[in-house]
């Protein structure tokens, strides 16, 4: 039976091994699926002890996004581009990356919202992993307007940059905000101040009426955001779950080769959301 994990620290909280068994069933498929606690210290020796056991590929999360894209032999032009990857897999003895985040928060978006990117302004919050994750597949989907602000501006500045030719490619008007202005379609939170509880100060007229809003996390964490949004007026008011289960279903393509069929075990999470 092929052997995966999810290696993060902490990782109690995980639900991937819940969503990828879900997948596992659906398809037929014989897997077992672990949380793997690293020590922050050394993320390398956790990679080392899984590929002597013989697993097949593992998850990342917090805090070994960008560890694990330095580790991989090869690694995804999406997964370069993020600086991060959160999927990959031994081929023998060497290991390939990518990053599944932001072809996760698309399908969530286009698909299971079923609102098309293409045309759109879209504003992102923040310029950290969860935002740099996220920029490639986004600037894909050919929005009109990306623009990224962030806290601290010389992050979303290189952020920009180094999507800079993507977004040229895809004829994406591409900025970093110093202040937020401007009015948009989709507003987009990719910081971590919901997980500390925080709401971020974000002025009236941000988002066009009817637009719609996605926080990359979900649960009580999402709450903040989403409060503004339902103040601001927006129609789709979406938390992180879906990205979850997405980006769940992409790793698990690149793994098995069959993509499994998302909606019901979003809803299976859904109701074992609190
Ligand atoms: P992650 O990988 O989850 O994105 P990260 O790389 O530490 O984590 O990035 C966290 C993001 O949330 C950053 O954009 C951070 O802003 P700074 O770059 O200025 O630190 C943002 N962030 C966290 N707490 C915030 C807060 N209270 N207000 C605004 N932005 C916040």
């Amino acid at each position: 039976m092929k052997r995966f994990a999810v290696i993060g620290n902490p990782i109690a909280h995980s639900r991937s091994p819940a969503i990828h068994e879900a997948f596992a069933v659906q398809l037929g498929i014989e897997l077992q699926y672990e949380r793997v606690l690293a020590p922050l210290n050394d993320f390398a020796g956790t990679l080392q002890r899984l590929q002597a056991e013989g697993f097949a590929g593992c998850n990342v999360t917090l805090p070994f996004k960008v560890d694990a894209l330095a580790y991989a032999q090869q690694a995804s032009e999406r997964a370069q581009l993020a600086g991060a990857a959160n999927t990959l897999g031994w081929a023998g003895t060497s290991i390939w990356a990518d990053n599944t985040d932001g072809l996760g928060l698309r399908r969530d978006i286009e698909h299971n919202a079923g609102w098309p990117i293409a045309g759109r302004r879209v504003l992102i919050l923040g310029a950290g992993g969860a935002s740099a994750g996220c920029l490639g597949p986004l600037l894909e989907a050919r929005p009109a307007r990306v623009a990224i602000w962030n806290r601290s501006s010389d992050k979303a500045v290189a952020l920009v940059e180094r999507h800079r030719a993507l977004a040229t490619q895809h004829q994406v008007d591409l900025s970093a905000l110093p202040l937020i202005a401007g009015e948009f379609d989709a507003v987009i939170n990719g910081t971590s101040a919901g997980l500390g509880g925080q709401a971020l100060a974000l002025p009236n007229g941000l988002l066009q009426a009817g637009g719609l809003t996605l926080d990359m996390v979900y649960g009580t964490a999402a709450e903040p955001f989403l409060q503004w949004a339902q103040a601001q007026g927006a129609a789709l008011r979406l938390d992180g779950l879906g990205m979850l289960v997405e980006q769940a279903a992409e790793a698990f393509a690149l793994w098995h080769g069959q993509r499994p069929d998302t909606a019901p075990v979003l809803a299976q999470m859904r109701r074992a959301t609190p």
